[in-house]
Order: C-alpha cells, then sequence, then structure tokens
C-alpha cells in the first residue's frame, strides 16, 4: 500500500520549505547598479543604452538588423507591419499562445487563421499549417512555446513553397536553437519579449530581429521616429522623420541596460533551472499517467515555462482536476494551463465593425475547429520552473507525483476533491512602496 495521500489525512509529500525556491527575476548588485548609473547619466546620453543593446544582440545572433522595442508586442506588431499585413490578409497563428501572438493580426487590420497545435510538442503543427493556407493568406506566425523549438524546417518549406513569409515569436527563448540554428534567426523575423517573468528579464521590453533592410526600415517607420533620420540616404522611409508612422515603440533606456546586464550572465542564471528541469524530464519519464515533453535531439531548448501532459487513460480514467487536486494537497504547485486558447475568445467569436470578418462571419476566427488542440488543452499540467529549487525539493516534486499515481484508483472514488484555481495576477490592489 502505498503511503497515504496528504487529501485523505496522510503527510505532505513537500516539506522542504525554499522561500525563495521559483524566485524570477533575479536581479543581482550589477542589475541594480546599472540602473543607477543610467539614471546618473548628463545629456540624455541614457538614450545611448538603446544603441548598445542593439549592436550587442547583433553580434549575438549574427544578424544585420536588430531594433530594441518597447514590449515583445510590439516587437511583434512591428514585424507584421514590416511585412505589409493589411486589411483583410491572413496570418497563419497558434491558438494554444498568449495573446500577444495573435492580437497585432488585428492591429495591423488582417484576420488570424488559427491552426492546430501538435500534442507532441505543444508547437503549432505543420501539416496544419498547409491545410489553412487560401490565396489571401501572407504570413505564419510561430511560438517556440516554452522555448522549444518548432519544427522549422518543415515550416520553412511549407512558407517557400506558398510565397509565405514567417514570423518567429521567441518570447519564450534566448537562445533555443533548430538543427544549430539559433531560433529567431531562421524565419524573416525573430520577436523576442524581455517583460520581468521572461527567461531575459529587463523588466519590460522587446527586440525585433532581421536580415532583412526593407523589414528593418519599415518597423523604424512605425515607432522610432528618432531612428529615421540615421538611416541611409537613399531610404525611402526618412522621409517620414517628422511624422513617424503613428506609434512611440522605443524601449526605456532603463530596462536596455538591465537586459544588457542580464544577457551577460544569462546562462549561469538559467542553470539552475535548466539542470532542475532536465532532472525532472528524465525522472517522469517512465511514470504512468504523465508524458514528458520531449527535445528532438536536433534541437536546443530553453524552458521559459513548463509543461506536462496527463493521460487520463493510464490511470484508470482519473480525471485531471482530482490529479491535480491531490497534487495541490501534497504541497506541489501545479495546475491547469493559465494561458486560453485563442480561438474561443469572445474577440473572435462576435461580429464588431472593427474587424475584417465583421461582414463575412463565416471567416471569423472563433468559427474554426480545433479539436486536437483542445483536447490537447484538457491534459496540460503545470509546474514551477525550480529557478533556485534545491534538488532535495524537486525529488520531492517527484516523489509526490508518484505517490499519487500510485494512489490513483482510490481517487477516484473520492468526490470531494477541489483544485484550487491559482489567480490570476491583479494588480490593482498594489500599493505603491514609494509613494504610501
Ligand atoms: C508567446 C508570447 N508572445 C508574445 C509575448 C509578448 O511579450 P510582451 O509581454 O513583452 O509584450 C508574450 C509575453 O508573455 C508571450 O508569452
Amino acid at each position: 500500500m502505498a503511503d497515504k495521500l496528504a487529501v485523505f489525512g496522510g503527510p505532505q509529500a513537500i516539506t522542504v520549505n525554499e522561500a525563495d525556491a521559483f524566485e524570477w527575476p533575479i536581479f543581482e548588485k550589477e542589475d541594480l547598479e546599472t540602473v543607477k548609473i543610467v539614471m546618473s547619466e548628463s545629456d540624455y546620453k541614457f538614450y545611448e543604452e538603446a544603441y548598445y543593446l542593439e549592436k550587442e544582440i547583433k553580434k549575438f545572433f549574427e544578424i544585420d538588423y536588430a531594433l530594441p522595442v518597447v514590449n515583445g508586442t510590439a516587437a511583434l506588431h512591428s514585424a507584421l507591419f514590416a511585412l505589409g499585413i493589411g486589411y483583410g490578409d491572413e496570418v497563419i497563428v497558434p491558438s494554444y499562445t498568449y495573446w500577444a501572438t495573435v492580437m497585432p493580426v488585428l492591429a495591423c487590420n488582417g484576420t488570424p487563421v488559427f491552426a492546430e497545435s501538435d500534442p507532441g510538442t505543444l508547437n503549432i503543427d505543420p501539416e496544419d499549417i498547409e491545410r489553412r493556407i487560401t490565396p489571401k493568406t501572407k504570413a505564419i506566425i510561430v511560438v517556440h512555446l516554452c522555448g522549444l523549438p518548432c519544427e522549422m524546417d518543415n515550416i520553412m518549406e511549407i512558407a517557400g513553397k506558398h510565397s509565405l513569409k514567417v514570423i518567429e515569436d521567441c518570447a519564450h527563448c534566448i537562445d533555443s536553437e533548430y538543427r544549430g540554428k539559433i531560433t529567431g534567426t531562421i524565419g524573416d523575423i525573430g520577436c523576442f519579449s524581455y517583460q520581468a517573468t521572461k527567461l531575459l528579464p529587463g523588466i519590460e521590453g522587446g527586440m525585433f530581429i532581421t536580415s532583412n533592410r526593407e523589414y528593418y526600415e519599415r518597423a523604424v517607420a512605425l515607432g522610432h521616429y528618432e531612428r529615421l533620420p540615421g538611416l541611409p540616404s537613399d531610404s525611402e522611409y526618412k522621409k517620414y522623420q517628422h511624422t513617424c508612422f503613428g506609434f512611440k515603440y522605443r524601449i526605456n533606456p532603463l530596462s536596455a541596460a538591465i537586459i544588457r546586464v542580464q544577457f551577460h550572465k544569462y546562462e549561469r542564471i538559467n542553470r539552475q533551472r535548466i539542470e532542475n528541469l532536465q532532472y525532472l524530464e528524465k525522472e517522469l519519464e517512465n511514470i504512468k499517467g504523465i508524458e514528458v515533453i520531449r527535445t528532438p535531439a536536433y534541437m536546443k531548448r530553453n524552458y521559459y515555462c513548463f509543461r506536462l501532459k496527463y493521460k487520463r487513460e493510464e490511470l484508470g480514467g482519473l480525471e485531471i482536476d482530482k490529479f491535480i487536486a491531490a497534487l495541490q494537497a501534497e504541497g506541489l504547485e501545479t495546475g491547469r494551463e493559465r494561458y486560453v486558447l485563442m480561438h474561443k475568445q469572445p474577440v473572435f467569436n462576435e461580429r464588431n465593425s472593427l474587424f475584417p470578418w465583421s461582414y463575412n462571419t463565416e471567416k471569423m476566427p472563433g468559427k474554426t475547429n480545433l479539436p486536437v488542440t483542445e483536447n490537447l488543452y484538457e491534459t496540460i499540467l503545470t509546474m514551477p520552473t525550480f529557478t533556485r529549487a534545491s534538488k532535495n525539493l524537486v525529488n520531492q516534486y517527484i516523489e509526490g507525483i508518484k505517490k499519487v499515481v500510485a494512489n490513483a484508483e482510490e481517487l477516484k472514488n473520492f468526490e470531494e476533491l477541489n483544485i484550487k484555481d491559482i489567480p490570476d495576477m491583479d494588480w490593482s490592489g498594489f500599493d505603491h512602496p514609494v509613494l504610501r
């Protein structure tokens, strides 16, 4: 008989109490120091931080153009604008992602067309991309979800065959690689986020990279009036220097400075997260009821977040919510997927004169059928990223999972199990630390 579950009054699997086990971002003395230094620069020299960051990013990615921006969402908007996405153009996107992958398509008056995610990788399914192509399709946005690269060879081949452009949403990566190529440099444009939870946290910030001069200049014209005079004299965008195209996407210099400091040490700062998650993956590989998302040998992945799949059928049909509730009772910080599926959202399911499909409801993105993604979504388990956790804590997580798996049969008949909702962050109640 396996140990008694905590839900039945047994001892909890998690006994280690590590206050900083999941701490992120990790800011050290030099991060704070750099903010002070930048703030004390005179004559607006702090604006140069963006240019220093740009230079370092270009060198790292060995790419011709890098444009720091205010956040990852702005990078994606800039990318779509750079490609000339306009009214009625279709852009193929995953539904299983954060909203910023999809919503900038609307900002360009384009129509997002949702494609299925591959249950083996959680990433957009190349075969389904191809099925969704129409004469109106102009581009594909792929997301390397949680830091695992998409199947870029297949995606680039499809894009080439149909003359489509590819934007890589690299919000979850720094240096993931696909067959030796760094993500963000494989498609036409790469977009990164440096928001506080990200692997390279600048509190806010983003990056647009490309090797195409025209795309770079268009992105500059969209939101960087201050860079327009610096464009080459033959640039057709230089003349817009007094107006820009209506957006101001310049990165905050303080964020640029923090990102630079974090960039110099990202390997060290992320090491414990990677070691812990790779160990967890290995230890969970052969546990009934759990499927680990595998990394193919030809990829190097980052771990922005960590997801497992629950296999109900292997545990006698035990519902996922009961499984999670039992894990939570053991002290594990686990839950259901926190992203919502995009194609189910009201914005894609209502008539609204703002959107191109308004006069042709058949074309509403919300009418898309994504049975594979919807089934997959019901199986996702979230785990912490163990950024500073000891091996001891990771081992207790593994033991906690094994304990619940071993008691699945008993749990099945237990009715009073309620999953704890991990609440979304609510900023409204924040007490200002300085202006109190
Ligand atoms: C997949 C994905 N794309 C884009 C973004 C947008 O980045 P930002 O928050 O910097 O605007 C995020 C942010 O969480 C993301 O997760």
